[in-house]
């Protein structure tokens, strides 16, 4: 209704100014200035009667719905069929009322409703103290769990509004604290991705243990849920700077080059070109 409204009032003001221009071109351009002056008035007056009427309202002018901003108090109510059963996740706030049979009363996932316990996500302490939006000391894998969770809200229930608090002041706008997790976040979504860049680089081996014979290590053109045209022969990868260390398959044009520089190590008492190796440790 508003949209259309905005749509008629400025093609009416865009053919008044047509018509002018072409039937009274001298009074135009003597005018030109007042013409210029109405017409960003009239503008301004759709814009002041288009808030008018939008006041109150949950749409907002493009017709979608305006975000809300939720103190505590307010999230709390929204734990049973009633009132709709929301919660927030790193301080943004979901109806997940369609998913009644785990957010409902006598749902497994109920103590979620009506709060922010993003750091519960992670630790499984679902106590009162555990179910907390503090989220710093988690680890960065923790973090980008945590920021799974939060995409996974945002893919399947409806996004609402803000809670005012830990991430997001009275206005809606992120406070130090959510920039603090964020910039964390975005750290460990980079280890990630150099991560599985590796994970290409140096499929993790195949591995099997026995009691009695131990373990054991190899490559295949499937290993570690790669899928390669090449086999590799198995290495000991160590991370840098760290003591563990992972088995990888390394293509065998590599074992002798400068690559990973001193991380990589054959495993002891193993044929170098062998695709297969047992662990003595
Ligand atoms: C940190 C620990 C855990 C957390 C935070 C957690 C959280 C959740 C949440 C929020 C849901 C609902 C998802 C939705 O909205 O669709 C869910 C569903 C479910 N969870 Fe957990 N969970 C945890 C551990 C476990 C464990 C240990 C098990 C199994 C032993 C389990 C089994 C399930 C099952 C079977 C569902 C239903 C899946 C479906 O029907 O779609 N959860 N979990």
């Amino acid at each position: 209704m508003l949209v259309k409204y905005a749509i008629v009032m400025s093609i009416a003001s865009v053919v008044i100014m047509f018509y002018l221009h072409e039937y009274h071109t001298s009074t135009f351009i003597q005018f030109r200035s007042v013409y210029a002056q109405l017409c960003s008035t009239v503008i301004h007056l759709h814009t002041v009667v288009l808030k008018w009427f939008n006041m109150g309202s949950d749409i907002d002018l493009r017709g979608k719905r305006k975000e809300m901003l939720f103190s505590k108090e307010k999230l709390k109510k929204h734990t049973d069929g009633s009132k709709g059963l929301y919660l927030a996740i790193l301080g943004k706030v979901y109806d997940v009322g369609k998913g009644e049979k785990f957010y409902g009363p006598s749902g497994s996932y109920h103590f979620f409703t009506g709060r922010d316990g993003s750091r519960a996500f992670i630790t499984g302490d679902f106590t009162e103290s555990g179910l907390t939006d503090d989220v710093i000391g988690l680890t960065p894998q923790e973090l980008h769990s945590l920021h799974e969770w939060a995409q996974f809200y945002r893919r399947e229930y409806k996004y609402l509004g803000k809670v005012i608090g830990r991430y997001y002041d009275t206005e809606g706008q992120p406070t130090p604290y959510y920039h603090q997790v964020r910039k964390l976040i975005n750290k460990a979504k980079r280890t990630k991705q150099e991560e599985s860049i590796e994970k290409l680089s140096y499929p993790p081996c195949n591995s099997e243990w026995s009691q009695e014979s131990g373990s054991h290590v190899w490559c295949s053109k499937m290993s570690g849920g790669i899928e390669r045209d090449w086999i590799g022969v198995p290495r000991q990868l160590y991370e840098p700077g760290s003591q563990t260390h992972r088995c990888a398959c390394v293509r065998e044009n590599e074992i002798d080059g400068p690559f990973k520089k001193g991380n990589i190590k054959e495993y002891p008492d193993c044929n170098p070109k062998s695709t297969s190796c047992w662990v003595y440790s």
